[in-house]
């Protein structure tokens, strides 16, 4: 019997080690066959770790397994799929959560295990390499362009323009750069696809290179993701020994050579020219735009930077085509986004859907409201630099165009909910203090102004002239919103003016002692 138990971060974190060792030692204890794969996760956080079993009917789940529970449930019929035992979920696919999801990126991830070249090939993996690898470079990014796909890391700038850009620049080298320094508060995305799925990150940058003429690709990756690092240093020694990367993939005669590199833990090496910076060996500071990373990004070399999402997505567009992709969305917002539900969440976990559903519809009907069960109050969409949504804004869909009319962002999809207990001018000293330590310190409104901006926030809530204070800091939001080099700066004034028009009262309460 195949029993398959999670080996990504959120799983191993939540005991799934624990639980297949009991699995395996009981199974045998008992003289029963189990042949147990370490899978990836479905991405159902809160079921983890889930174990699956194969039946002939399709995979049924069991969620959240303790070691303690194994005896149990093998008692009652775990291995047979019965469904007697409390923690039985059913057939996995048939579970809502998943069901009403429609994965186009994710879509093997918990299904296949991750490192197996087999698995990977017998859920469609590498059908876009091969294709692509028959088409002429304008070819493949005229597919990319059909789709729609724009930067999921959170610009949102449309990836198959970008990649003519470098198709466009002549040059002796040039490079793709996978920016999987994931930062933004509440997201696992990146992390889930390379640690579940590390093939299809490979492929998606492989594709890139022969799109744009790339012969070199590098992965920036988070230090804090060390499972994701371990999963894709072992992904790219079997790529290239079954010749899916190196020279002459496939026979094809063209090469794509792809490496790791760690980043230290600065949020800043998030921004693209910083992260080329550190890439370069160098401290991560913000570099001035133009030139773009396109025209003379690494080493000063024509560059694709992409988020590890946007690169995700491009193994379906090739196999299925562009059109397949831009099938699902909503006006400009092309395609599935991959939402991430954090927070105070009662079923957190990450909910692939096309762009148009609200945010509503996710907090409530995937993530089942608040973990604490209290009334939701506020929810951070697209990380620590996005506005901060009230309930009057929780029907608008999720699209790009329809969050930047009210002053918010999608961002990486990341999103935080807070429960009636939050008080929100807390959150805008927040965002004004995680400015103030990732600043990378080149430009003034930046540097300077998070820290001014603390201690303004400090005296609004400390009651010292209150509304000459409140004035002083929306004067200093415009400032670094026009005055910074780059997004963080630039944004951080977005969730602080969204705490004070929609949580007004949050910055009025009497201060200790009033
Ligand atoms: P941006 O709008 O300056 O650029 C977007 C992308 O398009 C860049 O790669 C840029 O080089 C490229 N580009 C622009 N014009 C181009 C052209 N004509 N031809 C080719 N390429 C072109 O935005 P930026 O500063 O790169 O990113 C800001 C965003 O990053 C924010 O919206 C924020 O949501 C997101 N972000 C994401 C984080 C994460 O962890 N994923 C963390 C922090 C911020
Ligand atoms: Fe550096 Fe901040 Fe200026 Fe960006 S806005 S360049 S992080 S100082």
């Amino acid at each position: 019997v195949r029993v398959y138990v999670p080996r990504d971060t959120t799983a191993l974190s939540l005991g799934a080690d624990d639980v297949a060792e009991r699995l395996t030692r009981e199974a045998a204890d008992r003289g029963l066959a189990l042949s147990l794969v370490r899978n990836g996760s479905r991405g159902l956080a809160w079921l983890e770790p889930l174990v699956e079993v194969e039946t002939d009917n399709g995979r049924v789940a069991y969620g959240p397994v303790a070691p303690g529970d194994v005896p149990a449930l093998l008692d009652a019929g775990l291995l047979e799929g019965h469904d007697g035992h409390p923690l039985s979920l059913g057939p996995t696919e048939a579970i809502p959560y998943l069901e009403r999801q429609q994965r186009l990126t994710f879509a093997r991830i918990g299904v296949t295990d991750p490192l197996c070249l087999d698995d990977y090939r017998a859920h469609d993996g590498f059908r876009g390499l091969e294709r692509a690898l028959d088409l002429a470079a304008q070819d493949i990014v005229e597919e990319v362009k059909a789709s729609g796909l724009r930067g999921r890391g959170g610009a949102a700038f449309p990836t198959g323009i970008k990649w003519q850009t470098v198709l466009d620049a002549p040059a002796d080298q040039k490079y793709i750069v996978c920016n999987a320094d994931e930062g933004d508060s509440g997201t696992f995305a990146d992390r889930l696809a390379m640690e579940c799925d590390p093939y299809m990150l490979i492929e998606g940058m492989t594709i890139a290179g022969l799109g744009v003429g790339a012969t070199q690709g590098y992965i920036y990756l988070r230090s804090e993701y060390p499972l994701a690092h371990e999963v894709l240093e072992t992904a790219i020694a079997r790529a290239e020994a079954a010749g899916y990367l190196g020279d002459d993939i496939r026979g094809s005669g063209r090469t794509f050579h792809l490496e790791v590199r760690l980043g230290a833990g600065a949020y800043i090496c998030g921004e693209e020219t910083s992260l080329l910076e550190s890439l370069e060996g160098k401290r991560g500071l913000v570099r001035f735009k133009p030139p773009l990373p396109a025209i003379e990004g690494l080493f000063g070399r024509p560059t694709v930077v992409n988020n590890v999402l946007s690169l995700a997505a491009v193994p379906f567009i090739l196999a299925e085509g562009g059109q397949a992709y831009a099938d699902h969305g909503m006006g400009r917002s092309r395609g599935t986004l991959a939402l991430q539900l954090a927070g105070n969440v009662k079923r957190g976990g990450l909910v692939e859907l096309a762009f148009g559903t609200t945010l509503r519809t996710l907090m409530e009907e995937f993530g089942g409201g608040t973990l604490t069960g209290r009334p939701l109050r506020a929810v951070q969409v697209g990380g620590p630099l996005c506005a901060y949504l009230p309930e009057s804004q929780w029907d608008l869909p999720l699209d790009y165009e329809a969050f930047a009319g009210v002053g918010a962002g999608v961002g990486h999809g990341g999103v935080v909910m807070f429960d009636d207990t939050v008080d929100m001018a807390e959150q805008a000293r927040f965002s004004m203090e995680f400015c103030k330590v990732e600043s990378c310190g080149k430009c003034t409104p930046c540097r300077i102004g998070s820290t001014r901006g603390v201690e303004v926030i400090d005296r609004i809530r400390a009651g010292e002239n209150r509304e000459a204070n409140l004035a002083l800091l929306g004067e200093l939001c415009e400032t670094m919103e026009d005055g910074s080099l780059c997004a963080m700066g630039g944004m951080t004034p977005f969730p602080v003016q969204s705490a004070l028009t929609h949580f007004p009262d949050d910055f009025r309460r009497p201060a200790d002692g009033d």
